[in-house]
């Protein structure tokens, strides 16, 4: 029997919930209302976003979801590149004559070239000339999206995954103003921005200085609920032949803290390690488990912090009712106020701690126990 729990995308049977998320993102979509989606890594904004333009294509045969992943975006030349072969996928999802035509023509100045396999799909390559500059380029893009949406009375959505990752790029400031420029005037385009780099991303929305300053909705996307997760885990035990109780399945999630990748994972791992009806021990030696398959990110995170990021997260850690200014934090931490304050700006800034009813706690639940486990002296 195949693992029920998955750590890439959730999608179909293996997609939990997160009804309201969809039916509102819908609309958004739908009024073209650009929205902005924003969360810790691993929330679900992926696996959502997906979901969300795969049931419009469903529902509506004119409407076409354009996914691009910018995650590994390194220069403007790669941006277009990842855009425009984003944009030839999706509309060639069905590959037949008419649409290598329709694609030929997509763009003045951008070309691609197919290779085709004998299973009938194909990759495709891209190239322009060098001396094209960013803005060239980009209206090709953004105008032929529109030209190909209108002639073919199309809606379509363009989803950036990792939209933050642009202001690495040494032309981020031209490309934010010209991606701008084109997403206000576009009468059949929406346009979905997504990031879990949430200081950057959100930088990009509310700096008045900056061409995206509320041009967007800003929807934060929260954990998935207790009691619909709880259901889909005991769900996924109860389809493979496996047992596991409401209260167990409960204790999966509040150790996980409901954080949707490692209530997957550690449901996976209880899955493997359970025979027939899961255990509280079990559920204990899969969290062992979790933990240490975790280390070596944690470990990577961990070098590269400085002493007093380090003091202040073994701190939190360790007193996690503690207030960061209070007197016993400071005395425990052994550094200054200042030292504290830098500490924790940077620590926010990188994500890894967030503030949660005016604590600051962890932002990964998981490194909170491995910090409690592996580096607290
Ligand atoms: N709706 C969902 N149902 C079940 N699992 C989910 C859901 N959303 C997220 N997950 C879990 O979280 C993990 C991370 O999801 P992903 O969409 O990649 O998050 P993000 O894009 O926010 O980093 C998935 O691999 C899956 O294990
Ligand atoms: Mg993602």
């Amino acid at each position: 029997m195949k693992n029920p729990f998955t750590i890439g995308i959730a999608k179909e049977e293996r997609f939990c919930n997160r009804k309201k998320e969809i039916k509102e993102l819908k609309n958004f979509i739908k009024n073209r209302q650009s929205v902005v989606i924003y969360s810790p890594r691993r929330y679900g904004k992926t696996s959502l976003i997906k979901k969300v333009l795969h049931d419009l294509e469903k529902e509506n045969k004119n409407f076409v979801g354009m996914y691009v992943d910018l995650f590994s975006v390194s220069s403007y030349q790669d941006f277009v590149e990842i855009f425009s072969k984003s944009v030839i996928h999706s509309i060639g999802r069905e590959v037949n004559r008419s649409f290598i035509k329709k694609v030929k023509n997509l763009f003045r100045s951008i070309t691609p070239t197919f290779t085709f396999k004998p299973d009938g799909s194909f990759s495709v390559s891209i190239s322009f000339s060098p001396s094209l500059t960013i803005e060239n380029l980009l209206s090709d893009l953004f105008e032929g999206l529109e030209n190909y949406a209108e002639n073919n009375r199309l809606s379509l959505c363009i989803v950036f995954d990792e939209f933050q990752e642009i202001t690495t790029l040494e032309e981020s400031k031209k490309i934010e103003g010209i991606i701008r420029s084109y997403i206000q005037n576009q009468q059949n385009v929406s346009y979905v921005f997504v990031g879990s780099r949430r200081k950057l991303l959100l930088d990009m929305f509310i700096d008045q200085k900056r061409p995206f300053y509320k041009s967007s909705y800003l929807y934060r996307l929260e954990k998935i609920g207790k009691e619909e997760f709880v259901k889909c885990i005991k769900n996924g035990f109860d389809k493979t032949g496996k047992i596991c109780f409401e209260d167990i399945a409960q204790n999966i999630y509040d150790l996980a803290e409901g954080y949707p990748y490692y209530v997957q994972k550690l449901s996976a791992i209880v899955w493997d390690l359970t025979d027939k009806k899961v255990s509280e021990k079990i559920v204990n030696d899969a969290l062992k488990t979790l933990i240490k398959m975790e280390s070596i990110d944690f470990e990577n995170i961990w070098i590269n912090l400085n002493k007093g990021e380090k003091i202040v997260l073994k701190t939190i850690v360790k007193f996690p009712h503690l207030s960061v200014y209070s007197k016993d934090f400071i005395e425990s931490s052994g550094l200054s106020i200042g030292g504290i304050q830098k500490a924790v700006n940077s620590l926010i800034k990188k994500d890894i701690i967030e503030k949660e009813n005016k604590k600051l706690k962890l932002t990964d639940p998981v490194m909170a126990h491995w910090i409690k486990k592996s580096v607290q002296d």
